[in-house]
């Protein structure tokens, strides 16, 4: 759910690349023609159509030709980090259903191993991440992505259209893998060696729905910020918005009010770790208090920046669980650290995925509204329903019997989607496949990321090299050592499983300001002593 600014450029076309390629002689085998030849050549079966076949030299301008104004944010003419050769296709997954796939395949492959990687989405993810297919093909992957079925970070496409949901629960992510890897396999004229999927957020959803059921497909898969217990999550923002709603005139804090909130809660909690770096290293320890903040008589927050009655109710409950019926535990409450990020669940208007995922998705009923409609019996017939079993919280029985590897890793500072959706689902698996985690180790590791938000910035060492990354990272070299990508593909390729992952933090200028070697689950990160932006001052217990 990575929040783009949206900005309407209709119908923008592909920038035309006019100049003439300077790269010539690392290019072998007319690369650029085999690559527009893919419109003659590339038939694999009926349902296929090539859209565009191109070749795009290294720093030729690309622009997004999908013009959705939910999914442009970001994609107005970006420059192309490598040369890669661009296939744009429609594949329609049933007759009222097709999904858009665009595989960016570079010219330097086969001495890169030859690797295939599969790109994930955001949000009502009905939006292409150019961003990562440029990173990640950069870094000699051929990379696949697609817009799950639908255009547009929106529920809208799925009303009265079940097939286009259950493109977006699945079959849209197969799909483009199994076409994607037949198109890697016909450019080259060779099987690719190594399969990879990569994605946070929805995208993480969709790595763990790959794990869980058709895990035979990637070798390995980096799955971030998983926003899986899908139905609970959709549910959880509209169960906290109408708790603040109510007889609370929305907004319930005002966006200064955020910010002194967040500034307190990082204030309360930043030194349980030893440091004083606006990083709330472990947020399992951290129990705030607003009532620190509760006004006294007669104070206001013009006389004094604190906060009323309601408002301190309202901030307790956003850490508390969300529990339906019977007490039934449903979600985790929000974590702390980022909360002016929290606050854009509290709109004046009701949270719109849950009104789109429960109007469009679960009812196709125009009229129903969080206001009036909302409540726990709803969210129970949210779970009976589970389009496509959406809710992707299966165990990882299938993973295990494949012998392909699972990375998890979540922001620990994630105001949107909590880590303990995360820490959860690790645990679940535990019990349910009765393997401790020394067992688990050998297919599935868990990496909590401490000060990094959700999936990408943060006050920490966040760059860890990951799927929604890149465009947020100044100043970095692609390809970082320790990073999630490349260790998933030393694990996969050299059978050296990853211990801590690696991240980077930036100064506002974007100048690399700490490093950090994050610590594998159930281990936390703690201080030893020392300049605290080197890694080497942190260890794991
Ligand atoms: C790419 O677009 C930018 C911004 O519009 C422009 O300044 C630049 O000249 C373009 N580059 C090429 C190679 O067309
Ligand atoms: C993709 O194909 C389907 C039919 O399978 C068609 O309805 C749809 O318009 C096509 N989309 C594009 C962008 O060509
Ligand atoms: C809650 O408990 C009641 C009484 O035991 C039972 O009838 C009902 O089905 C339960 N509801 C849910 C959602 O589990
Ligand atoms: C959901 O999963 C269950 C259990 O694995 C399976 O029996 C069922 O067919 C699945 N439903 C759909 C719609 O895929």
């Amino acid at each position: 759910m990575k929040s783009s600014p949206s900005f309407h450029t209709a119908f923008a076309a592909v920038v035309a690349v006019s100049f003439p390629y300077t790269s010539a002689t690392t290019l072998s085998n007319n690369f650029p023609s085999r690559c527009s030849g893919l419109s003659q050549s590339f038939h694999p079966d009926q349902q296929t159509t090539v859209l565009v076949a191109e070749f795009l030299p290294k720093g030729s301008n690309f622009t997004n030709p999908i013009a959705h104004p939910t999914c442009a944010g970001g994609w107005l003419s970006k420059s192309i980090l490598t040369d890669i050769c661009r296939l744009r296709l429609n594949v329609s997954t049933s007759s009222t259903s097709s999904v858009i796939i665009e595989a960016w395949m570079p010219a330097n492959w086969n001495n890169k191993g030859k690797r295939f990687a599969m790109v994930g989405n955001g949000g009502l993810a009905g939006c292409i991440p150019f961003d990562d297919l440029n990173y990640i093909s950069s870094l000699g992957f051929a990379t696949v992505g697609h817009n799950n079925g639908h255009d547009g970070d929106t529920g809208l496409p799925f009303f009265n259209r079940p097939e286009v949901v259950k493109d977006f629960a699945y079959r849209a992510l197969l799909t483009a893998t199994k076409v994607g890897k037949k198109a890697v396999n016909h450019l080259y004229s060779q099987n690719l060696k190594k399969s990879y999927f990569l994605g946070c957020s929805s995208g993480g959803r969709q790595g763990l729905k790959a794990a869980q059921d058709f895990p035979e497909e990637y070798d390995g898969i980096i799955a971030g910020a998983a926003g899986n217990n899908w139905n609970n999550l959709m549910s959880s923002f509209s169960y906290y918005w109408k708790f603040a709603a109510n007889g609370n005139n929305p907004p319930i804090l005002t966006a200064e009010q955020w910010v002194e909130w967040r500034d307190e809660a990082i204030k309360q909690c930043d030194q349980i770790d030893g440091v004083k770096d606006l990083v709330i290293e472990d947020p399992r320890k951290c129990k705030l208090r607003p009532e620190a903040r509760l006004c006294a008589p007669g104070k206001t927050w013009s006389s004094n920046k604190c906060f009323t009655s309601a408002q301190v109710t309202f901030l307790r409950k956003l850490y508390e669980p969300f529990y339906g019926n019977n007490g039934t535990f449903l979600f985790p409450g929000f974590g702390p650290g980022d909360e002016t990020i929290t606050s854009l669940w509290f709109a004046t208007t009701a949270p719109q995925y849950t009104v789109d995922w429960y109007r469009y998705a679960l009812l196709n009923d125009e009229t129903w509204t969080v206001e009036a409609n909302f409540d726990l019996d709803a969210v129970d017939n949210a779970n009976r329903i589970d389009p496509y079993n959406i809710s992707t919280y299966k165990d990882l029985s299938k993973l295990k019997a494949s012998g392909h590897k699972l990375i998890t890793y979540h922001g620990l500072a994630d105001g949107l989607l909590s880590h303990e959706g995360s820490d959860r689902y690790y645990e679940s698996v535990v019990r349910r496949m009765g393997l401790p985690s020394a067992k688990l180790d050998s297919f599935y590791r868990y990496f909590p990321i401490s000060g990094l938000g959700h999936c990408a910035t943060g006050n920490g060492a966040w760059y860890i090299g990951a799927a929604n990354q890149y465009i947020d990272a100044p100043a970095t070299t692609v390809d970082p050592e320790g990073g999630v990508l490349m260790s998933m593909v030393k694990w996969v390729e050299q059978g050296v499983p990853p211990e801590r992952i690696t991240g980077r933090g930036f100064t506002a200028g974007g100048k690399l300001a700490s490093t950090k070697n994050h610590c594998k689950w159930p281990l936390r990160n703690i201080y030893l002593g020392g300049n605290p932006t080197k890694k080497e001052s942190w260890g794991c217990s």
